[in-house]
């Protein structure tokens, strides 16, 4: 239980990636942590899509530069990429999609992996070309981009410390 509590204090976002892809063990320990997120009505309403293929993730990397109106590499040069999706018609959809994405970022970080959720997920998912995407991965049915969990091993200062949390967090009635 202290180990949990250790790790939600010291996970941090990375945006500063090795080049190197991370253990087929750790990813599908990541994964797995994902599928035990809890849901509406135990749904399980989300999917996640995993990208490890330079090209797709550089073709999802320019999508999501567009969006944000910039040229650079919005997943910093990750080599793992997680697209977390989910079923709209679950009422749920974007809660059970955002729990899955924070379990997948406390499990990488309790085996060693460094992340970072991506957004404009829902935004890529919603054009064409998103959804000729979905439909070339299998994904059939109304799904929406929830966000990118980017995965890889931390490049040296990748990691910015922690801010302090904020006055007034925890109001106590
Ligand atoms: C919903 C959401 C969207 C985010 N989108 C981005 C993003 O697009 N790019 C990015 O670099 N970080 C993104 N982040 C990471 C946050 O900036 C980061 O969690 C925050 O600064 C706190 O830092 P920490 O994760 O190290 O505690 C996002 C985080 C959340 C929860």
């Amino acid at each position: 239980m202290k180990e949990t509590l250790q790790d939600i204090r010291t996970r941090r976002s990375c945006r500063k990636f090795q080049p190197r892809q991370i253990a087929e063990e750790e990813l599908n320990a990541i994964l797995e942590a994902g599928t035990w997120a809890p849901t509406g009505h135990g749904w399980q309403s989300p999917v996640m899509v995993v990208l490890q293929d330079k090209a797709t993730i550089e073709k999802l990397s320019k999508m999501n530069a567009a969006i944000m109106g910039t040229n650079g590499d919005p997943f910093y040069g990750a080599p793992t990429v997680v697209v977390v999706l989910a079923d709209k018609s679950r009422p749920t959809y974007r809660e059970d999609g955002s729990l899955v994405m924070g379990n997948l970022m406390l499990a990488a970080h309790a085996v060693g992996v460094a992340s970072c959720w991506i957004h404009r997920a829902r935004e890529e998912f919603e054009s064409e070309e998103g959804k000729a995407l979905l439909k070339s991965w299998g994904i059939e049915g109304d799904y929406a981009g929830v966000g990118h969990c980017i995965l890889g091993y931390a490049a040296e200062n990748g990691e910015a410390p922690a801010k302090p949390r904020k006055e007034g967090y925890i109001i106590r009635v």
